[in-house]
C-alpha cells in the first residue's frame, strides 16, 4: 500500500481530513501511516492534496493506485500572520491555513501537474472568486471548480461565477466548458 502524504478524503460533499500525524498537521500535511482509499468512506472518493507536497504528481498517482475516484487540489498552505504590536501570532493556533487569491497560482499549477500525472477527474479549488479564476483551473485541467473563501465572503458569488462562465462561453463561441478542460496552450521552448 502506498503512502498518501498530504491527503484528505472527500465523500458525499463532506471533506474530512484523514491521517493526521501530529499536532501541527491540522490539514493532514504529514500523515503518519499508510491507508487505502475506500477504507473510510463509501461512494465517490476524492483525495485532496496539499500544495506543500514536493511532488504532487506522484502523490496523485499514489492516490489513483489506492483507488481514488478523483483528485482535489489544493488544500490551504501553511502561513503565519504576526501582530507586530504584540510580537505574537494573530491566529489562535499560531499558524494557519492560507486560502483565497494568494493561493490561486499555487492551485492552478498543482492542477496542471496532477492533470499531467493522472487521468482522474480533478476538483480545482483555491482562490477562485471570478469566472476568469475558474477558467484558469479548467484550462489547467480541472473538471470541476470549487469556491471556498469567496463563497464565505458572499454566498451569491458562485452563482455569479456560473452566470459569467456562460457569458464567456457565448462570447468565445465555446459550446461546452468541457471543451476547454486541459486546453492550456503551453509555450514551446
Ligand atoms: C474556514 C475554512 C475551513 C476549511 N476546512 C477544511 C477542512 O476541514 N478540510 C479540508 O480538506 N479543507 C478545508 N479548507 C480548505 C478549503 O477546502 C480549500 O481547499 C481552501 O480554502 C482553498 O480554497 P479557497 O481559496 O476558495 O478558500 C477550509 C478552508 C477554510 C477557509
Amino acid at each position: 500500500m502506498c503512502r498518501l502524504p498530504g491527503a484528505s478524503v472527500a465523500s458525499a460533499g463532506n471533506i474530512t481530513t484523514c491521517l493526521p500525524s501530529g499536532e501541527t498537521s491540522k490539514f493532514a500535511v504529514t500523515p503518519s501511516r499508510s491507508t487505502g482509499v475506500g477504507d473510510h468512506t463509501r461512494g465517490i472518493e476524492a483525495v485532496k492534496l496539499s500544495p506543500t507536497l514536493a511532488n504532487i504528481g506522484d502523490a496523485a498517482k499514489c492516490a489513483a493506485d489506492a483507488g481514488a475516484d478523483a483528485i482535489s487540489v489544493v488544500n490551504t498552505i501553511p502561513g503565519l500572520v504576526v501582530d507586530v504590536e504584540r510580537r505574537a501570532p494573530v491566529l489562535g493556533f499560531g499558524t494557519g491555513g492560507v486560502s483565497g487569491p494568494g493561493l490561486r497560482p499555487v492551485g492552478v499549477l498543482a492542477t496542471w501537474r496532477v492533470r499531467k500525472a493522472v487521468a482522474l477527474p480533478i476538483l480545482g479549488v483555491g482562490g477562485v472568486s471570478s469566472a476568469a479564476d475558474a477558467l484558469q483551473y479548467l484550462l489547467a485541467g480541472a473538471t470541476l471548480v470549487g469556491v471556498g473563501t469567496a463563497a464565505l465572503a458572499d454566498p451569491r458569488q458562485p452563482e455569479r461565477i456560473v452566470d459569467d462562465l456562460g457569458a464567456w462561453c457565448g462570447a468565445q463561441g465555446v459550446r461546452s466548458l468541457g471543451d476547454i478542460v486541459g486546453a492550456l496552450q503551453w509555450p514551446s521552448t
